[in-house]
């Protein structure tokens, strides 16, 4: 009966530990081996109303999961970069007195074609697609 009772105990003891250790280890694995999240494919955002935006001013619109730079140059053009440096990720601005995307992580400049015009960035920005569509101003990838 003493046995049977150590025994029974033993068994809710090791059950136990083994449970505490499950919910710490648990959270750490999926720390350190996140789960793959998919993300929907996005191929057009629309980046709010043309008056918005200012002429000679930029806002950052998110595409999926990507910064995007949205540039009005005049009444009626706009043009769209990445808004990732090329050089080491950094979130690009626009430079209004300049009228230059600007990297200030290492003083990296664009001109509004996205190529680079001094500093560290080894290539261009990516472009993408601007158009209106009514009064909405749409973002498309660049095929
Ligand atoms: S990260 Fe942009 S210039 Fe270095």
């Amino acid at each position: 009966m003493v046995a049977n009772r150590r025994g029974w105990i033993g068994w809710l003891v090791g059950g136990g530990a083994a449970a505490s250790l499950a919910s710490f280890a648990y959270p750490v694995l999926r720390f350190v081996i996140p789960p793959k999240v998919s993300e929907a494919p996005v191929n057009e955002v629309t980046a709010g109303k043309a008056t918005d935006l200012l002429v000679n001013s930029a806002r950052m619109i998110r595409f999926g999961s990507r910064p995007v730079l949205l540039i009005r140059i005049s009444d009626s053009e706009y043009r769209a970069f990445d808004g990732m440096c090329t050089h080491l990720n950094c979130t690009v601005q626009y430079h209004q007195e300049g009228r230059q995307i600007w990297c200030a992580c290492h003083n990296g400049f664009y001109d509004l074609n996205g190529k680079v015009v001094s500093g560290p960035p080894p290539r261009a920005l990516a472009q993408y697609e601007v158009h209106l569509r009514g009064e909405d101003v749409i973002i498309t990838k660049r095929s």
